[in-house]
């Protein structure tokens, strides 16, 4: 490793001891080393599908049964992943009392797996679905069981209602208490890391700036460049697995 690299692991692990309130935001970039493709870069899923909104789904049969081919196609890949080397580094700063929340917007369920208590899940989770018309919960074996028993529009047991995987669609409303919790976590941490997220969904992508206008030092770990590498205090463009492995073990080495 060369020594600039090795010095901004040294000085980013500084600033981590030095922290009283340090939390991480996490985007898909930091399970794509877990085998989840991220959004938008090449080979990207919204490359290979389009975005199906809140909007469409609610009133467009052709929609709900073209997301739901997607979701059929990427099922799999998503509940057979495992946390790699960033959710474990993560979870272990959670452990030594450094990082005090993840916020992310994964539905992967990757940072609790990998042992993170405290995961604010600012875009839903890919746990199971929920009937719009009856509210009836399905867990995720039973969202399987339909994906493939039934045609493509899976409709309640119950009563028959559109059922929704609980992850929250472009043009839904987010999820009150998580976003609630995720601003006001922002306004008192002292140090943030920015881990695999291009910031160019909103309101998620505020939380960092949200920081930042509070005096906190903000840390980005991505492969590529966002337009708020300004707002930071040390940029890495690298891989989140490796960064925070060598992140983690220079905390450790220090304490
Ligand atoms: N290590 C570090 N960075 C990575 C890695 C990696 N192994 N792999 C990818 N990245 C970076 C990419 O360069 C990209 O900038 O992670 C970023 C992922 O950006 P997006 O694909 O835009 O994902 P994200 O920012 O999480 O998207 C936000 O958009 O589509 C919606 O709801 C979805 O939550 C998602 C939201």
């Amino acid at each position: 490793m060369n020594s600039s690299y090795q010095e901004k692991i040294k000085k980013a692990s500084q600033l981590i001891k030095n922290s009283t309130y340090a939390v991480a935001f996490t985007g898909a970039g930091i399970s794509t080393e877990s085998g989840i493709p991220d959004f938008r870069s090449p080979g990207g899923l919204w490359q290979r599908f389009r975005i199906v909104t809140y909007q469409e789904f609610i009133y467009d049969r052709q929609a709900r049964e073209e997301f739901w081919r997607m979701k059929k196609e990427l099922i799999h890949q998503l509940i057979n992943a495992k946390p790699n080397n960033a959710h474990i580094a993560l979870a272990e700063l959670e452990k030594l009392g450094i990082i005090k929340h993840v916020i992310t917007q994964n539905i992967d369920g990757l940072h609790q797996m990998a042992g993170s208590n405290s995961v604010i899940e600012l875009h839903g989770n890919q746990r199971g679905a929920i009937c719009l018309d009856c509210e009836k919960l399905y867990e995720m074996d039973e969202v399987l069981q339909m994906l493939a028993e039934q045609e493509l529009d899976l409709r309640c047991y119950d009563c028959g209602g559109i059922i929704k995987p609980t992850v929250v669609f472009f043009g839904e409303p987010m999820p009150e208490k998580e976003l609630i919790m995720a601003q006001q976590i922002a306004n008192q941490c002292d140090l943030m890391l920015v881990i695999g997220t291009s910031l160019q969904v909103e309101p998620a992508a505020s939380i960092p700036r949200i920081a930042h206008k509070r005096g906190a030092k903000l840390i980005f770990i991505n492969k590529a460049e966002t337009d708020w590498d300004w707002i930071a205090e040390i940029v890495f463009y690298g891989s989140a697995g490796q960064v925070l492995k060598d992140i983690l073990s220079e905390t450790k080495n220090a304490t």
